[in-house]
């Protein structure tokens, strides 16, 4: 048993690769000392399921959207499922929501994936909820869009792979970077050096599981648990106990979802 918690801010136990082992899956996180995590949605049936599993069990929040790599036109349905999951228990954010351009060349779909992620944007701002954001080699309209759109929310750039400079623009606007897998990889480029200069109070950890394991467990199927690995690294570049990584980067978790 660890002498610290975490919260694995970011995960997806609602993937379909976790299907019937939830429950065990949790156990081995609270085991490790990660008592609360938060399953992000990606599509309107995966947001379901983290609604469900927070319903479930203790410590499980959900944040419910439709992500970029899922495009369509979001109509007043979409709104209102939505809309409805965030009354239900345990469900604090929007999320996850952004632009993928990694994926996506097609410019008109592109210019879709704006329209989504500024229409789930509007929703978290009406609903008062804050905001998980994907953002893969979309930078620059990620940020354009935060600064015009974003107005009066608060979130996460989760999975932060920006330069330093746009980290300092999200400090700026008082929002969060997230930090997984990747920072403990060989090939993690700048990561390691934004993390070591960016305040810890604005840094979340978190998993992304069931991709992107840490290392050790490199290669292995990644969970909730996991994410001690990647407090371990934050602790390690900035020269600081992981206690104090666990202590505050829970305490963010709960300033930014109110869990
Ligand atoms: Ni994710």
């Amino acid at each position: 048993m660890a002498d610290f918690t975490l919260v694995d801010t970011h995960t997806h136990l609602n993937d379909s690769k976790f299907a019937g082992s939830e429950a065990e899956v949790i156990a081995r996180a609270k085991e490790a000392g990660v008592t609360r995590l938060i399953n992000m949605g990606d599509t309107l049936q995966s947001s379901a399921k983290a609604v469900e599993l927070a319903a479930a069990y203790d410590g499980v929040y959900a944040g419910v959207g439709i992500h970029p790599e899922e495009i369509y036109e979001l109509g007043a349905a979409d709104d209102e499922q939505l809309s409805a999951w965030t009354r239900e228990k345990r469900v604090v954010a929007i999320g996850e929501i952004g632009l993928d351009y990694y994926w996506e060349k097609d410019e008109e779909k592109r210019a879709l994936q704006r329209r989504m992620f500024i229409h789930q944007l509007d929703l978290a701002r009406q609903l008062h909820l804050p905001v998980c954001i994907h953002d893969r080699e979309a930078h620059g309209d990620t940020m354009a869009i935060l600064k015009k759109e974003g107005k009066g929310l608060k979130g996460v750039l989760h999975c932060f792979s920006g330069s330093y400079e746009m980290a300092q623009e999200i400090y700026k606007m008082g929002w969060y970077i997230g930090v997984d897998g990747p920072l403990t990889y060989k090939n993690a480029a700048k990561l390691p050096e934004i993390v070591e200069k960016f305040p810890l109070e604005r840094i979340l950890v978190e998993t992304d599981a069931p991709y992107l394991a840490p290392v050790p467990m490199r290669g292995k199927q990644n969970e909730p648990a996991f994410v001690r690995y990647v407090a371990e690294k934050v602790a390690e570049i900035k020269g600081i106990s992981v206690e104090n990584v666990a202590k505050q980067t829970s305490e963010s978790a709960e300033e930014l979802y109110g869990i």
